[in-house]
C-alpha cells in the first residue's frame, strides 16, 4: 500500500454503524509500538450508534452523516477525510454501500471486515445461513473495498469451527473475538505490502 506517512503513523478513519466492539479493537492496537496506524476520525451513518462513545472515551474526533442523501453525504465526508488527512479507512460494521465515486478517491485504502469465510456469505445474516448450510466451519474475512459488496481482494481470513449446538449469537460471538485480532493483523500486512 502506498501511503504518504514517512516515520508517522498512517492517519485511518473508521467507519461504523453499531457497536463498535471491532473499533475499540482497532483504537487499542492504534496505541501499540506495532501499529503502523493512528485512528484520527470516528464515523458514523447512525447518531445513536453505541460505537461513538469511544470517541470521547479516546479523545478522537467523530462526525456523523445520516447518508439519506448519499452524494450529499459522501461530498461532506470527502471533504471532512480531506481537512484530516485521512489516508487510509476501516470499515468496521459500516451499513452503507459506498458509491464508486467515493471508493475510487481512495482506490486500495479502504478496509473491511466481514463476519464469514468469502467468498462465500456476502451481505447480512452470514451466521444464519452458514449453520442452515450446515457448514463445519466459518469465520471472518478482512478484505479490500470495492464496488462490488463483500467483494474485494482478500488479505486475511480467520476460520472458526462450528460446535453441534451452535446457534447464530453464539456463532457471532465466537467469530467477533477473532475479528478483534484478525483486522490489526491485516492492517499490518497491507502496509507492508
Ligand atoms: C462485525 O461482525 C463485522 O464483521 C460486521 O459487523 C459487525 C460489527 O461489529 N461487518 P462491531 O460494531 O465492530 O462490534
Amino acid at each position: 500500500m502506498v501511503l504518504s506517512t514517512g516515520t508517522n503513523r498512517i492517519r485511518t478513519a473508521v467507519f461504523i454503524s453499531g457497536k463498535g466492539s471491532n473499533l475499540k479493537s482497532l483504537i487499542k492496537f492504534s496505541k501499540t509500538n506495532k501499529s503502523p496506524i493512528s485512528v484520527e476520525l470516528i464515523v458514523s451513518n447512525n447518531s445513536k450508534a453505541k460505537g461513538l462513545n469511544y470517541a470521547k472515551i479516546y479523545k478522537i474526533k467523530k462526525k456523523v452523516l445520516s447518508f439519506k442523501n448519499k452524494n450529499f453525504s459522501e461530498n461532506k465526508l470527502l471533504s471532512i477525510l480531506k481537512i484530516n488527512k485521512i489516508e487510509m479507512i476501516c470499515l468496521a460494521g459500516f451499513m452503507k454501500i459506498l458509491s464508486n465515486n467515493f471508493i475510487k478517491k481512495f482506490r486500495g485504502k479502504i478496509l473491511n471486515i466481514h463476519p464469514s469465510l468469502l467468498p462465500k456469505y456476502r451481505g447480512l445474516n452470514t451466521y444464519e445461513r452458514a449453520l442452515k448450510n450446515k457448514e463445519k466451519y466459518s469465520g471472518c474475512t478482512v478484505h479490500f473495498v470495492n464496488s462490488k459488496l463483500d467483494s474485494g481482494k482478500i488479505v486475511l481470513q480467520k476460520k472458526v469451527k462450528i460446535s453441534k449446538n451452535e446457534t447464530g449469537t453464539s456463532l457471532a460471538k465466537k467469530i467477533l473475538i477473532e475479528e478483534h485480532k484478525l483486522y490489526p493483523k491485516a492492517i499490518i500486512k497491507v502496509v507492508n505490502f
